[in-house]
């Protein structure tokens, strides 16, 4: 199987930077710790209301990071002009609502078609690689590749709040979507990606599916750090990702 790329989300190394207004822990400096540890790309996401990621931030990682940068974002006018001036590697369209603690659902691209496709489609002009972050619904899937889009990440929150509610049963048949979803979109040529909510219980499942190409995790690997390091925490991830692709043993083992 194809290798499963690590992007290491870091909002909220930001988090708590930010519970404290300084400078410390900096973003970059996780960020370049999740490289040594093996991550394959970062992501940020840049809210509307900067709870966590800063601009400086994202002028950082741009600068000093050398893997690519995966920028999250609502498709709004702001953010659209701040993608275009930092150019990253890829931009992740995400739904944004500012009551929300993170994010919930996914863009729901059918009904916001008009909307988002111009945003598609400049952002594909200035060779941004665009993603949706979508359920895994087969509408959704046809409208996402209609738009232009590169990529679609498929939503694992509610598979990994079904195990954490011990809701089997629903979990199983949420990770069956992910598995229709995911051979779907393949099908239809976009480049598959997961995350949302992804921890060292859950991550095995997602990752053998054998469609996608990269996970991007974030609050579990920032939250296990306090208790064994990032450097620890993001390795043990990329094991579990290894042995569900079958490539136990690798040096990251
Ligand atoms: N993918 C997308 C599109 C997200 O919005 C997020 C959260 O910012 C993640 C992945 C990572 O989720 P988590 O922090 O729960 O691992």
């Amino acid at each position: 199987m194809k290798h499963l790329r690590l992007g290491v989300n870091i909002d909220h190394v930001a988090t708590i930077r930010n519970a404290r207004g300084g400078k410390h822990p900096e973003p970059l400096r996780a960020a370049q710790m999740a490289v040594a540890a093996g991550a394959d790309g970062i992501t940020a996401h840049l809210r509307e209301d900067r709870r966590h990621i800063s601009d400086q931030d994202i002028e950082h990682l741009v600068a000093d990071i050398d893997k690519p940068l995966n920028l999250e974002m609502a498709a709004t006018e702001e953010m659209l002009t701040i993608a275009l001036r930092h150019k990253p590697h890829a931009v992740c369209l995400v739904p944004e609502k500012r009551e929300e603690r993170t994010t919930e659902g996914g863009l729901d691209v059918a009904a916001g078609h008009n909307h988002l496709a111009p945003f598609v489609r400049e952002l594909a002009a200035a060779k941004i690689r665009v993603s949706l972050f979508v359920e895994a619904n087969p509408v959704q899937l046809a409208v996402a590749k209609a738009l232009g889009a590169h990529v679609v990440e498929l939503h694992t929150g509610a598979y990994c709040e079904a195990h954490a509610a011990g809701d089997f049963a629903e979990r199983d048949k949420i990770l069956a979507r992910l598995k229709a979803g995911a051979k779907e979109a393949a099908r239809l040529g976009l480049e598959v990606h997961a995350g949302h909510g992804l921890t060292f219980e859950t991550v095995g499942p997602v990752a053998a599916i054998p469609e996608l190409i990269e996970l991007n995790i974030g609050h579990f690997l920032v939250g296990e750090a306090i208790f064994v390091g990032l450097d620890a925490s993001i390795r043990r991830m990329r094991q579990l990702m290894d042995e569900a692709r079958g490539k136990a043993g690798t040096a990251f083992a």
